[in-house]
């Protein structure tokens, strides 16, 4: 596999029909933190990291661990952007990426006020398109809290296969809470167009 950070110039996740997706940069750490605060109360629902997450000084260390986990080729984190306003919507990851076992997780978030156009269905499906043709991925996997279902609408919505159920396997907001297992081969993937 090549490291993604060196596939970035000739093949990126890019742009979509609505958004754009792109590493974040650190002078924009001020602005996920006001969107992140913004989304708090639905973030942490499910996630645990937006409880905590208050200081600019995090902010910075999110992009900055986004941009090391590049560097190490073992997470894709890009910054999800409306294309008709520029504004910051969210993000999306591809996280443990093992050449070895041709697998990652795929993960997402989309700020409060933007939900329900489907966004976070379309930056995944841009997502997924990378895991495949760009780190010629086997198999990519998401897990998610039980009883979010519109995450798991998400999932259903790009092909992906409920597969099982974690029994109390991360914790959020401190408490362990059971998953699902998602799980979405290369064979199965329908990539829609992608706009350049
Ligand atoms: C989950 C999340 C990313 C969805 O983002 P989004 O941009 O609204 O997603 P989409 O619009 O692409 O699709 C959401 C789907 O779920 C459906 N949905 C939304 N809320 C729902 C609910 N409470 N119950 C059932 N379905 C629901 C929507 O109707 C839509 O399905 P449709 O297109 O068939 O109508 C967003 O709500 C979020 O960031 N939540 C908090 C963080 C999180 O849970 N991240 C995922 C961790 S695994």
């Amino acid at each position: 596999m090549i490291p993604p950070h060196e596939m970035l110039p000739s093949f990126s996740p890019g742009a979509t029909a609505r958004l754009h997706l792109r590493p974040l940069v650190m002078n924009e750490a001020r602005e996920l933190l006001a969107v992140v605060s913004a989304s708090r109360e639905e973030l942490a629902r499910f996630m645990s990291w937006p409880r905590e997450f208050h200081e600019v000084a995090q902010a910075r260390e999110f992009v900055r661990a986004g941009r090391e986990g590049w560097i190490q080729s073992r997470t894709v984190r890009l910054g999800i952007f409306e294309r008709d306003t520029g504004a910051l919507v969210g993000s999306a990851e591809l996280d443990g990426i093992d050449a070895r076992r041709r697998q990652a997780e795929l993960g997402y978030w989309i700020r409060t006020d933007r939900c329900r156009k489907g966004y976070a269905a379309e930056a995944s499906r841009a997502m997924l398109h990378f895991a495949f043709e760009a780190l010629r991925l086997h198999k990519v996997r998401a897990d998610v809290a039980v009883g979010n279902f519109a995450s798991a609408r998400v999932l259903e919505k790009l092909g992906f296969a409920r597969e099982g159920t974690l029994r109390e396997d991360r914790a959020v907001g401190g408490v362990f809470v059971d998953h699902w297992r998602f799980g979405l081969l290369e064979r199965e993937f329908l990539p829609a167009p992608v706009a350049r």
